[in-house]
């Protein structure tokens, strides 16, 4: 059974679902700032402390390490305490951070306020696509669960401008203190959201469930989703155990696959070091930085083509044209690289690939990771198998991060290019192989095929047990 989505919805409803969306992807914007400020101010906290390369690293990958420890915790404390309250929680958790960066006195206690951004990073970035899937009505929840990826985005770009306006004077501890004025508006805004209404499904309160639902929902869909919940959840016991039931196995390969194949092809070594990397390709340094920007625009605006796309074409073929744009692209950008000299002809074409190389990953593997892995996991485990998914992402993070200068010495910057590359293919074949398509369908019957082993349709390419919005 699915729920009819296709009966109309009062103006009230959809308007409600909107604001929610949007102040619950504020995580994002938070999670895109913070990951993105420390490029630019990084270049100033260098003179401002006595540092060694190792407190070096740990200063600029430190909120990457909190990230994991992050999602490690937060997966389980999302199923724990509910999604709406670690939304809170990160709020809460971002001020500190970036409060404690802000006024730092000593590279230690700058150490300590990285970390504390990173745990809230790490809660952002699994309880925003969680919350968003399970409050969107099917038909529309590939588009409200990329507003998250778009806010990502937007909070990467709002980084660089930051970057920019403070740059004057070296100002790193505003730099780094912006971040507490939307973690502010976040905590204000989620005291007068609701709880997801699966959650509170799952916890036996039900009348308030179907509160939250009529808010978004007309009668019979209330009636019919909550039929839904209830069977999947009777069908099920959970915990950390479950992950490992061989039935959950096509699921884990998608979400530790996709995890880790969204960080190996590259595309935080261009958002983290794309200005050095411009500089190498001829530009002056005030050129470069515009340039970034640039990059920084083409992120956000070919994310809003994939929210535009993501419930109407769906998400196998948004990954697939995405991944094979950022093979070609990244192909050609190890090319021009690889050729000597950087003047007129191979300059612009090097730009040019790593701009179409972000648009690529902004159309398909940025939003469609996130948001396949909040709707592939059963109802259960969903908050602890999504945290454990995400540690994976943030771990290949940091060593892809970690490894970039290291694999530009040893084999060049073509060649890391070039690895780049193969590694995209190998997601495209993945995708080929594994992927499921989810548009249209709700949770519970996605969670139906799941424990049918028939993830993504029967193996005679039907979608079997369950019904398929496909308009
Ligand atoms: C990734 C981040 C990346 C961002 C770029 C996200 O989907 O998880 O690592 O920085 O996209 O837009």
């Amino acid at each position: 059974m699915t729920v009819d989505t296709d009966a109309p919805e009062a103006d009230g409803r959809n308007r409600f679902v909107y604001v929610t969306a949007a102040l619950a992807a504020l995580n994002g914007l938070l999670f895109g700032f913070d990951t993105g400020i420390i490029s630019g101010a990084f270049l100033y906290i260098r003179d401002a402390f006595t540092m060694t390369p190792l407190v070096e690293g740990i200063v600029v990958s430190g909120a990457l390490a909190g990230a994991a420890l992050g999602a490690a915790l937060g997966g389980y404390l999302a199923d724990r305490w509910g999604r709406r309250r670690l939304i809170l929680v990160s709020a809460v958790v971002f001020f500190v951070g970036s409060l404690v960066m802000a006024i730092a006195p000593t590279v230690e206690v700058l150490v300590v306020g990285r970390l504390i951004d990173g745990v809230a990073i790490g809660f952002a970035s699994i309880v925003g696509p969680l919350y968003l899937s399970e409050i969107a009505p099917p038909k529309i929840r590939g588009s409200l669960v990329s507003l998250n990826q778009l806010a990502v985005t937007v909070g990467i770009l709002s980084s660089y401008f930051v970057n920019y306006a403070f740059a004057d004077g070296g100002q790193w501890r505003w730099m780094l203190g912006t971040g507490m004025v939307p973690a502010v508006i976040l905590a204000a805004g989620m005291l007068f959201m609701p709880e997801s209404p699966r959650w509170l499904v799952e916890h036996d309160r039900e009348s308030k469930a179907r509160d939250v639902l009529s808010r978004t929902r007309t009668d019979d869909q209330i009636r019919a989703e909550l039929a839904e919940i209830n069977e999947t959840i009777e069908a099920e016991d959970g915990g950390l155990l479950d992950l490992l039931e061989p039935w959950m196995r096509p699921a884990l390969v998608v979400g530790v696959g996709l995890a880790v194949l969204q960080q190996v092809t590259g595309i935080n070594t261009v958002i983290y070091y794309a200005p050095t990397i411009l500089e190498s390709t001829g530009f002056e340094s005030s050129a470069s930085i515009l340039a970034t920007v640039g990059i920084g625009v083409v992120n956000v605006v070919m994310t809003v083509v994939a929210v535009v796309l993501i419930d109407r074409r769906g998400r196998r073929p948004l990954l697939s044209v995405g991944l094979a744009g950022m093979t070609l692209t990244l192909v050609a950008l190890g090319a021009a690289f690889y050729l000597p000299g950087f003047s007129g002809f191979v300059g612009t074409v090097a730009t040019g690939s790593l701009m179409l190389y972000v648009a690529f990953f902004a159309v398909g593997l940025g939003p469609v990771f996130w948001l396949l892995i909040s709707e592939i996991y059963p109802l259960k485990v969903r908050g602890t198998a999504m945290g454990v998914v995400t540690v994976f992402n943030w771990v290949a993070n940091l060593a892809v991060s970690l490894a970039f200068p290291v694999m530009v010495a040893e084999i060049t910057t073509a060649g890391t290019f070039w690895v780049f590359a193969a590694l995209s293919a190998v997601a495209l074949a993945f995708t080929y192989r594994f992927v499921p398509e989810t548009k249209g369908r709700s949770l519970e019957a996605i969670e139906s095929d799941l424990r049918e082993n028939v993830l993504g349709g029967s193996p005679d390419g039907s979608s079997a047990g369950t019904v398929s919005d496909d308009d």
